[in-house]
């Protein structure tokens, strides 16, 4: 029987990466679409064509396009991507995130049953390790407690449930993957990690001045998104439904990314003073940069509560999928964002320096 895919959130970094990995498998592909007044979507532009690429256009918020997108495909896998993912994000917008990343899975899970597929197709949720929140314990493995710490991370809690309460109540096959932070040179520009590797590509050129963060002191547990996507399949190849953990194990602070990143940008940068007051000076590099502050703290960057202790253990999925969670080293992953944006910037050239810092005007809320 041919293999047929359908995935919410196409368009985003993990959409993306999941799309290609699941044509080179030989799937057909379908892909749910948010209707837009611009029609340009940059991560899957090289796609559209491909005999065994669809889109369709459909929304978490709508259950009736959800319907009529499931009953038409007719899958045999779903993978639940879509969703507002930014926590900061959740904070100014708490309502439209419920609706999309916790009402949303239940509009898919309904939408499978409403189609009379529940014993045919297999559902991938994506659900986070922001669960573990406000941390009881690290490394964190499936077993520890939850505590959710963002109107995101509460909402996505309620879609890790009702994805364990279909599972048992209407015997389907239904899990979660409790993705550890994956990036790319995809990845959204105002996750932390992309807004430090375009920031030290803008500074390394001359077509920015300064980075602004928030607290240099977190902690996460950094992938490569490419590598993750392929957990995603392997979940639900599994002979039964059931949760995993994805991450590398290793664990590094904001600070140290940074740190990475400007190094491979040409830039050696040395963090001073605490808090509010610590700074990143350029100590070697071109020299119209030496002695200056590159990277300052400001409060704009801060939540009103923040997840600061990532770490995850990815003993299960290594054990059970034959996982390798050490494919692609944080080192290597830092450089290939930098790598990726030296480039583009150099690309975009001049354009660049009328360009504002898309990270800082919408997190300091000029745009809502
Ligand atoms: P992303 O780049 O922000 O992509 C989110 C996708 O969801 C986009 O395609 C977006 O469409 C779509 N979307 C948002 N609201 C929607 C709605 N109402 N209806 C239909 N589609 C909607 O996120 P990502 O990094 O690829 O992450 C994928 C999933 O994994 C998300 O659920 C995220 O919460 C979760 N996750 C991510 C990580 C990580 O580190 N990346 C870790 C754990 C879990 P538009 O293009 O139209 O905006
Ligand atoms: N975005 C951002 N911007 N974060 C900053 C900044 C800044 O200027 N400065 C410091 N940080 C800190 C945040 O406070 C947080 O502790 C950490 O950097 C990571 O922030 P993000 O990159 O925004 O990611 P996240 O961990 O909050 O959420 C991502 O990972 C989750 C998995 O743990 C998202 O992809 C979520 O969708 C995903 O579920």
């Amino acid at each position: 029987m041919s293999k047929v895919a359908l995935i919410t959130g196409v368009t985003g970094q993990d959409g993306s990466y999941l799309s290609e990995f699941l044509l080179s498998k030989g799937y057909e592909v379908h892909g749910i679409i948010r209707r837009s007044s611009v029609d340009f979507r940059e991560r899957i532009a090289h796609l559209e064509g491909q005999p065994n690429f669809h889109l369709h256009f459909g929304d978490l918020g709508d259950s009736m396009s959800l319907v009529k997108v499931v009953g038409k495909v007719k899958p045999t896998e779903i993978y639940n991507l879509a969703a507002q993912s930014h926590v900061q994000v959740s904070f100014d917008s708490p309502e439209f995130t419920a609706d999309v990343d916790a009402t949303g899975v239940l509009r898919v899970l309904e939408a499978v049953r409403a189609c009379g597929l529940e014993k045919t197709c297999r559902i991938y949720q994506a659900s986070t390790s922001e669960l573990y929140g406000k941390v009881e314990e690290v490394p964190q493995n499936e077993n520890t407690p939850f505590h959710p710490y963002s109107p995101y991370a509460v909402a996505k809690l309620y879609g890790f449930w009702i994805v364990k309460e279909y599972r048992e109540a209407y015997n389907m096959f239904c899990c979660s993957g409790i993705l550890f932070n994956h990036e790319s040179e995809r990845r959204g520009e105002t996750f932390v990690t992309r807004k430090i590797t375009l920031a030290a590509a803008r500074i390394a050129q001359g077509l920015q001045d300064k980075l602004y963060l928030g607290n240099l002191s977190s902690l996460r547990d950094w992938g490569y998104a490419k590598d993750y996507v392929e957990c995603m399949w392997l979940i639900l190849q599994n002979d039964k439904p059931e949760d995993f953990v994805i991450a590398t194990g290793v664990q590094h602070s904001v600070r140290e990314f940074a740190y990475y990143a400007f190094k491979h940008a040409g830039i050696e940068l040395k963090f001073e003073g605490e808090g509010m007051n610590e700074k990143g000076i350029c100590v070697a590099g071109p020299e119209e940069l030496v002695g200056k502050v590159l990277v300052e703290v400001s409060e704009d960057f801060y939540r009103p509560t923040d997840v600061v202790n990532l770490w995850g253990d990815p003993t299960k999925a290594k054990a059970k999928l034959g996982w390798n969670p050490s494919k692609t080293s944080f080192e290597e992953l830092v450089k290939i964002m930098v790598e990726s944006d030296m480039a583009k910037v150099a690309a975009e050239g001049a354009a660049q320096k009328v360009r504002m810092n898309l990270a800082e005007y919408l997190e300091k809320g000029i745009v809502k």
